[in-house]
């Protein structure tokens, strides 16, 4: 049995294991549910004073969709999309807050972390919104500068365009550390052109960690009906996005060494400990989780301890960064030793697929064999071939 604990800003987590600010974490029930099913930590569902993002709770849509981008009933699959919108937690501050404490205290006792989430639309709010947050007794607090919807209706910055803004995010984030003790977590956006950017100067102005990251923008077309899924465009995720977001966990974890939430993309453990290898040391979990249920938080738990035990590792922390630290640069890459294709013709049955999908041209057949030319080593054929009949060589 692996010991499954992770220390994270100073605080154990039994497991590395997180529901995401979100639907799993609106009310003290859903947040029970996600204590009950073992997580080491949970994200509270974030907290605003901005009117409209909690009446755009009151519109909330969600579908999910399939592989061809239709809606699913019943059987969701594994590379689900998540398409919709809603808002911010809509219930009166105090009664969330109170919420948020009880949670806390179920936590406590427990071992799941609670932490705090919040979201305004001036820097004197967001630090009225942490300071009330921290009197809530939680260890720690995400700052959510990457919500997808709020730009949409917010006439100030907020959400992801505060993620976008490095100069407000750094103004918000040094006023929140210096009126709260503490530590704060930016959840950023992926709708940047560099996250390594806003993570450091998120990182200058004070914060302690960074959660890569909330969902993208999408727009989804329902081509039988020829309309905009759900009147318009939404925010869009689901397990298919998982590299998008290690792109950034393992960039960051590289070059800022700043400890990373990971989260948009995680659908079971061997996802979890993908976050994990590549930077992050605990790792969120959110639209699986209103796919599959609170069961599915135990059972990831359970399977990334077996993932753990079969490949020897001792303990879930030893897995963070190890291979965001083998990732080469391209510069690097460019000096290794050519690979080369290369066909065993007892198994190849002349079917042609590598050759039509050659695009270097370098596959033919020639007196009923498969023969192979000035092959630059890319590995397609070796994908295509229906009877695993090519390999590669060398490098
Ligand atoms: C229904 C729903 C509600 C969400 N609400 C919030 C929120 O209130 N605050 C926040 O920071 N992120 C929110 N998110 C983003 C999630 O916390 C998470 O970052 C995102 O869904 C990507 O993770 P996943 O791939 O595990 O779903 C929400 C996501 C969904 C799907």
């Amino acid at each position: 049995m692996a010991d499954l604990r992770v220390n994270f800003l100073g605080v154990e987590f039994k497991n590395p294991v997180l529901a995401s600010s979100g639907e799993p974490t609106f009310s003290l029930r859903n947040m029970q549910r996600v204590i009950e099913n073992g997580a080491g930590g949970l994200v509270v569902k974030t907290l605003t004073d901005s009117e409209s993002m909690k009446r755009l709770s009151a519109q909330t849509r969600w579908r999910f969709l399939d592989e061809k981008h239709q809606v699913c009933q019943g059987a969701i699959p594994r590379l689900f999309t998540m398409y919709g919108r809603t808002g911010l937690q809509d219930e009166a501050t105090e009664v969330w807050l109170k919420e948020i404490e009880q949670a806390r205290e179920m936590g406590d006792k427990e071992g799941c972390v609670v932490i705090g989430s919040i979201a305004s639309t001036e820097v004197p709010g967001w630090v009225k919104l942490a300071r009330m947050t921290e009197e809530t007794g939680v260890r720690m607090m995400e700052l959510n500068f990457g919500c997808p919807h709020s730009s949409q209706i917010e006439k100030t910055k907020t959400g992801m365009l505060v993620g976008q803004d490095k100069e407000l995010a750094s103004d918000i984030v040094k006023a929140i550390t210096q009126n709260v003790s503490i530590p704060i977590i930016v959840k950023l956006t992926p709708q940047v052109a560099d996250a390594v950017e806003i993570a450091e100067a998120v990182k200058k102005a004070g914060a302690s960690a960074v959660t890569v990251m909330n969902r993208f923008v999408g727009f989804s077309v329902d081509v039988e009906k020829a309309e905009p899924y759900l009147y318009g465009s939404a925010g869009v995720g689901g397990p298919w996005v998982k590299p998008l977001s290690l792109r950034w966990v393992y960039q960051i974890y590289r070059d800022l060494g700043i400890p990373i939430s990971g989260s948009n993309g995680a659908y079971d453990a061997q996802d979890v400990a993908e976050f994990m290898m590549a930077g992050a040391t605990v790792v969120q979990m959110c639209s699986v989780i209103m796919a599959e249920g609170y069961g599915w938080i135990a059972k990831t738990i359970r399977e990334l301890n077996d993932f753990l035990d079969r490949k020897g590792y001792k303990t879930a922390g030893e897995i963070v960064g190890i291979v965001a630290k083998k990732a080469l640069t391209y510069a690097v890459m460019e000096e290794f030793p050519k690979e080369k294709a290369e066909v065993d013709q007892d198994l190849c049955n002349l079917c042609e697929k590598c050759v039509e999908t050659c695009f270097y041209n370098v596959l033919k057949v020639e007196d009923g064999r498969l023969v192979v030319d000035e092959c630059r080593g890319c590995g397609i054929c070796t994908c295509v071939c229906p009877e695993g009949a090519i390999f590669l060589r060398g490098g």
